[in-house]
């Protein structure tokens, strides 16, 4: 598929691509840092972010039903997960696993460091027994390298709406690297956010005690502190808007006026118009009738959706034909 939009090399790297263009972007990867891992699992606990809490709620009330197919092969497996952050929902098919005596091994990804660590900390206190191997990574890069592949058969996670951060186009090229990393019979468990009221979903993303903004913002702050920056971030504004159409909910973060910043460690500047933009993510809402057609072009057969009593969210399971 695409070649396009692969992983880029290091954090300069990419802010300088990003600021360079036009329109202006950046990195989603990069909000999660050991700041922005603090303002995620923040955002997580808000009232308006719905999604933590639905997905909990179908882990805790169908956790059986998930984990019926990979347990019924009644062989060793692999619990790989991609962005497994802090790990709260896979604990409970985790607990659940262990009360079954079932005999795997948990490979849990992420891109940020600091957050996999205190997850490899939480689960030596709760899961002593339970062998663990973190990888820090890329989706796609690992992916590519599977170091989980020891020939037993997988369940790969893919949460938490994490397969929204890609335009469709991306996600194609996701699924791709899913298929080419999965051997066939593997079980892939996919978390995704499906459209409804889009005040709903707006509300999310634009809370007002301004948590999702320092969220956004931290890209800015990252860049002074990794790049020696002198962006003032009050200068900039937190830009949400959903497309009900597409189901993109874009953030941006708008310069308020017209000027330029410094990256010193790059000897660097860039300038801004008055209100030009920074195009910083995409959280992208699905039709289950989406996604069911993603499972069809992308090599795999769904085998059952898993949804919340409201249908704001969804775990659709699917086996790599
Ligand atoms: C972790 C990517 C699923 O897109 O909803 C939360 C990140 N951004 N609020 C999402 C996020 C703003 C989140 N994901």
């Amino acid at each position: 598929m695409s070649s396009k939009n692969l992983d880029f090399g290091t954090f300069a790297q990419d802010v300088m691509l990003g600021l360079s263009a036009s329109p202006k972007s950046l990195p989603s990867k990069y909000f999660y840092n050991a700041k922005g891992d603090k303002l995620f699992q923040k955002i997580m606990a808000m009232p308006e972010y719905y999604l933590t809490k639905k997905e909990f709620e179908i882990f805790e009330t169908q956790y059986e039903l998930i984990l019926d197919p990979i347990l019924n092969l009644d062989q060793p497996f692999n619990l790989v997960e991609l962005g497994a952050g802090d790990g709260l929902k896979t604990k409970i098919l985790l607990k659940y696993l262990k009360s079954r005596n079932a005999d795997f091994e948990y490979f849990p990804i992420d891109f940020s460091g600091s957050v996999l660590q205190e997850l490899e900390e939480s689960l030596k206190d709760e899961f002593p027994d339970l062998s663990v191997t973190c990888l820090e990574d890329t989706y796609r890069g690992s992916l590519v390298k599977r170091l989980w592949d020891n020939g037993k058969p997988n369940l790969i996670l893919f949460l938490g709406s994490n397969l929204g951060n890609f335009s469709q186009e991306e996600a194609f090229d996701i699924l791709d690297h899913l298929r080419i990393g999965a051997a066939h019979g593997d079980f892939v468990l996919i978390g995704i956010d499906l459209k409804k009221d889009p005040q709903t979903i707006l509300d999310a993303y634009h809370d007002p005690e301004g948590i999702t903004r320092d969220f956004n913002l931290n890209l800015l702050d990252r860049i002074n502190q990794e790049l020696d920056g002198d962006i003032d971030l009050n200068t900039f504004k937190h830009w949400p808007c959903y497309d009900p159409i597409s189901g993109e909910c874009r953030s941006y973060l708008v310069s308020l006026k017209k000027q330029k910043i410094n990256l010193k460690a790059l000897d660097q500047s860039f300038d801004f118009e008055a209100f030009e933009s920074v195009f910083t993510e995409i959280s992208k809402k699905y039709s289950l009738k989406e996604i069911e057609q993603f499972a069809e072009k992308g090599g795999f057969e769904s085998v059952q959706n898993f949804t919340d009593s409201e249908n704001y969210f969804a775990d659709v399971l699917w086996r790599r034909k």
